[in-house]
């Protein structure tokens, strides 16, 4: 009977890397086997699901109308739309088409990574497959943005424990981002900000200010101008963030970062 409570989750890969998924993979926070296990029913997702072929997409397309309006559709990777979507086929169907058919059954919508929320490195000029977050072809569904490349498994995980424990998405900033991990910018909480007040930079990668912590700043870091959890979350349990190891952030929370935030590298 707690199996039939747990909610469905549909997980679809379109034009991207799997990082997201890789990410997850090493998440805590639960787990991933507690998550699969005890908080949700994971009804397909192609990385880590038994079935193959026939069988998988049987499992899509029972579970999409068993749970009509009822299931999260988490959707990792963008959406090329040039050539009629042809750039990115599963099955025999363009992502464009599986996302059609998709994504209007779902409850709710979890664009997870910068390739879903915003096209990502995909869409970087000049964006050759015409590729799209899922927020420009979809309408009618809440859809909520996780971007970060790879984004923080703790993001996702914290987004979807909301979504079960209120019922609803939780409150977004004008990108979509819920606020409470991309409510603040990276450098408002970064480390090395004492640094940056003080007038302290790396002014090389391997020189005195780069191995004794000095603000990032000069050698490209885009954390004045990206707003993300990154310093106060760290990673997967290691405590190590970017910035924290001695590289700039690049932004990777923004839309368009591959344009908008390059060169990553000032020195
Ligand atoms: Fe890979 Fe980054 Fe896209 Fe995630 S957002 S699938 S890590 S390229
Ligand atoms: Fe800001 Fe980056 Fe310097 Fe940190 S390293 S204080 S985020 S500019
Ligand atoms: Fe991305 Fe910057 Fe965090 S590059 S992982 S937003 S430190």
């Amino acid at each position: 009977a707690e199996s039939a409570q747990r909610p469905t989750v549909i997980w679809l890969h379109f034009q991207e890397c799997t990082g997201c998924t890789e990410s997850l993979l090493r998440g805590s926070h639960p787990d991933i086997g507690r998550l699969l296990l005890d908080v949700i029913s994971l009804d397909y997702h192609e990385t880590v699901m038994v079935p193959s072929g026939h069988q998988a997409e049987k499992s899509l397309h029972d579970s999409v109308e068993k749970n009509k309006g009822k299931f999260v559709l988490v959707v990792e990777g963008a959406i090329p739309t040039a050539d009629n979507g042809n750039f990115c086929k599963i099955a025999g169907r363009t992502a464009m088409d599986i996302l059609a058919e998709v994504g209007p059954k779902a409850a709710a919508v979890i664009s997870l990574g910068t390739c879903a929320a915003f096209g990502g490195i995909q869409a970087a000029d000049p964006n050759p497959t015409g590729a799209k977050g899922v927020q420009d072809l979809l309408s009618g569904v809440p859809i909520v943005n996780i971007p970060g490349c790879p984004p923080n498994p703790v993001t996702f995980l914290g987004t979807v424990l909301h979504y079960l424990t209120f019922k609803r998405l939780p409150n977004c900033d004008n990108l979509g981002r819920p606020l409470f991990a991309y409510g603040r910018r990276i450098h408002d909480h970064c480390e090395r900000r004492a640094h940056f007040d003080e007038g302290r930079f790396a002014e090389e990668f391997g020189d005195y200010g780069h191995k004794n912590g000095y603000c990032l700043y000069k050698v490209g870091c885009k954390g004045p101008e990206t707003f993300s959890n990154c310093p106060a979350a760290r990673f997967n349990d290691v405590d190590v963030w970017p910035v924290s190891v001695g590289h700039g952030c690049i932004g990777c929370t923004e839309p368009n970062f591959w344009d908008s935030m390059t060169p990553f590298y000032e020195r």
